[in-house]
This record gives structure tokens, sequence and C-alpha cells, in this order.
């Protein structure tokens, strides 16, 4: 199994945490080798594996700027990385992107949203961020960047203007978009069971499709 180590960001509060956790659990219901990491001072995503009894696999804290220095990737499995949002943590962004396989960006298909992505005036846009960590990275190349719709509302447009709005403007899009969930409102106080049998499951399959992961 190839390994990879993916980066989950955002530049506010826009889901990361229930996403990652959930795409944590999918991937190790599907077979991989999954290794969460919690790089966000919040320490939400270790709350949520506390309060759930412990996650069937390994949750690790690494909120520093020596991120990509202090951690090893696995060798055969997905390292999940929860990363404190870009806008007050800069620098945990930009190490974890230093080693990144994989970044995502979470979102939700909305017009405050999308600004938050695209045109912040007191930080730096995503993207840019993500291109900077070109100098930093062995190859001297940033990693590809996709993005994933969440907290959709079933019958609302917005969420297909969304996407096609970042489509026109170059960024990758998952076809999966994850819908409002009653149970995700809880993110940090439940338990997971069967996270591969609903749109994480199918976000999964959705990654294999496009070559982003590989089943061992
Ligand atoms: N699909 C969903 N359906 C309903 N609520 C959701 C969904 N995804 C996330 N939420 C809720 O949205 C809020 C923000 O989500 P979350 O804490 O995962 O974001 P975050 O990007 O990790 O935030 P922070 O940067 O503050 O750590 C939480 O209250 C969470 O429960
Ligand atoms: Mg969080």
């Amino acid at each position: 199994m190839p390994a990879v180590l993916i980066a989950n960001i955002s530049p506010r509060s826009m889901g990361k945490t229930t996403d990652t956790g959930m795409m944590a659990h999918a991937l190790h219901e599907i077979g991989y080798t999954v290794r969460a990491w919690d790089a966000d001072e919040s320490e939400h995503l270790s709350q949520w594996n506390e309060a759930a009894g412990g996650f069937p696999f390994p949750v690790e804290k690494n909120a520093t700027a020596t991120f990509a220095t202090d951690v090893e990737p696995l060798r055969d499995g997905i390292d999940l990385v929860d990363v404190g949002h870009t806008e007050n943590h800069p620098h945990l962004a930009d190490s974890v992107l230093k080693i990144a396989d994989l970044a995502i960006v979470h979102m939700e298909p909305s017009m405050a949203d999308w600004q938050r992505v695209t045109m912040p005036r007191t930080s730096t846009p995503v993207a840019d961020m993500v291109a900077r960590s070109a100098y930093v990275r062995p190859d001297r190349k940033a990693p590809p960047v996709w993005v994933l719709l969440n907290r959709v509302r079933t019958g609302v447009r917005s969420a297909k203007d969304i996407r096609d709005m970042l489509r026109d403007a170059e960024w990758n899009v998952f076809t999966v978009m994850i819908p409002v969930l009653d149970d995700l409102k809880q993110a940090t106080a439940f338990s997971v069971e069967r996270a591969a049998s609903g749109p994480f499951g199918e976000l999964v399959t959705e990654m294999e499709t496009k070559g982003l992961i590989k089943r061992g």
C-alpha cells in the first residue's frame, strides 16, 4: 500500500476536524492502515478520540511548526492530518504542507466560505499557501489540492453553483459532497459507526478512482 500524507486545511472553522475524523474511520473500515494527527492547538480531534472511547487507529498530537521534521510518515498507510486553521495558525499549515502528498480544503458551498478560501482580506489565500510550500519541498513542487464541499443542504442550488465557480477557477473539487448530518453536529462527542457506508465511503472510492490513494 503506497503511503500518503494528507493535509486537511481550511482558512477558518469549516469542518476539517469532522471530515478528517470521518475520513479516517471510513479508510480504516475499508482496510487501510490509518494514523490521524491532531495538528491543532484546540485539540478537538484528540478530544473526540477520548470522548468516543478511543478510535480504532492511533491519534497523535503535533501542533508545532516543526511537524515536518518531527513526523516520520507511515510507510504503508495513510496519515491524515487535521491542521489548525490557516488564518490564525499559518505556521502549522506551512509545516504540514512541506511533507504532504495531498492537500484537501474543506468548505461549505456558501459565498462566505468561497470568500474565505479565495479572497481573504487579512490573510494569505489557501492556494497561495499551498503554492509557497513548493519552495521548501524536496521536489520543489506543491502537492495537489482538492476541495471537499461539506455541510451541504439538500435541494439548495448554491452547492452546484459554488462547485462550478470553483471548477471555473481551476480548483479540483470532489464530486462527492458531505451533507449536513445531525450526528456530525456533535463532532467531538460521538462514537463513529459505519463511516464507510455513507458519503465518506463514497469519498474514499472517488479518491481511489482519481488515483489519489491506492488500496494495498
Ligand atoms: N456534515 C456536517 N453536518 C452538520 N454539522 C457539521 C458537519 N460537519 C461539521 N459540522 C459542524 O460544523 C462545526 C465546525 O466543524 P469542525 O469543528 O469540524 O470544523 P474545523 O474546521 O475543524 O474548525 P476549527 O478550525 O475551529 O478546528 C462543528 O460544530 C461541527 O459539528
Ligand atoms: Mg477543528
